[in-house]
């Protein structure tokens, strides 16, 4: 069976099950915390409201996001190494497509901060459609990784 080769050897599919649990969470964090954004827009500077959205965000970035985040690149990073995934296309592009998605999560801490700050730098509008990032990218990497068309 192709999926126990490798240093991993059996280990192998439960690496894999470990990180699919860990980019569950990763993209759950990553679909929840733009939404908390569009939320706390409406909120007035400086109310409880809108302190109660700061320590919400603070969790889910703190207690989901970073770590799901290092979990799934560490073991992606492992899985790569194991099947000399560099070397395939389509793993290449899903690289890129992940490097995006964590570059996208740096720019959620950076709103975020701002919006601790009483701004809101966004429209509303613009807001929401920043939040369609994350399905359209796990969207392009399930195909990327299952169907393997490069
Ligand atoms: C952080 C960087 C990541 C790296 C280095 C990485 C790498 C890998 C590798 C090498 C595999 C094994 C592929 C195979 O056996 O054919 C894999 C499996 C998989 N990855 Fe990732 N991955 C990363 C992040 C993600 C993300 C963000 C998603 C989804 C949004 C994802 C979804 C999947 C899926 C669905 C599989 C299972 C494919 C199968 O059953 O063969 N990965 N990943």
């Amino acid at each position: 069976m192709d999926g126990l080769v490798g240093f991993l050897g059996n280990a192998y599919p439960w690496v894999k099950a470990a990180h699919l649990t860990f980019v569950i969470f990763w993209m759950a964090g990553l679909f929840i915390l733009p939404r908390f954004y569009v939320y706390h827009h409406e909120t007035t500077p400086g109310s409880a409201e809108d302190r109660a959205w700061i320590e919400r965000e603070e969790r889910v970035r703190s207690i989901i996001l970073g770590p799901a985040m290092g979990l799934v690149w560490i073991l992606g990073l492992l899985l790569a190494a194991n099947i000399g995934a560099w070397h395939q296309g389509w793993f290449v592009a899903k690289f890129l497509m992940v490097v995006a998605l964590s570059g996208y999560q740096g720019w959620l801490a950076v709103y975020g901060k701002r919006l601790a700050q009483g701004k809101r730098p966004l429209e509303n509008r613009t807001l929401r459609i920043m939040n369609e990032i994350p399905g359209i990218a796990a969207a392009l990497i399930v195909v990327l990784v299952i169907v393997k068309p490069f």
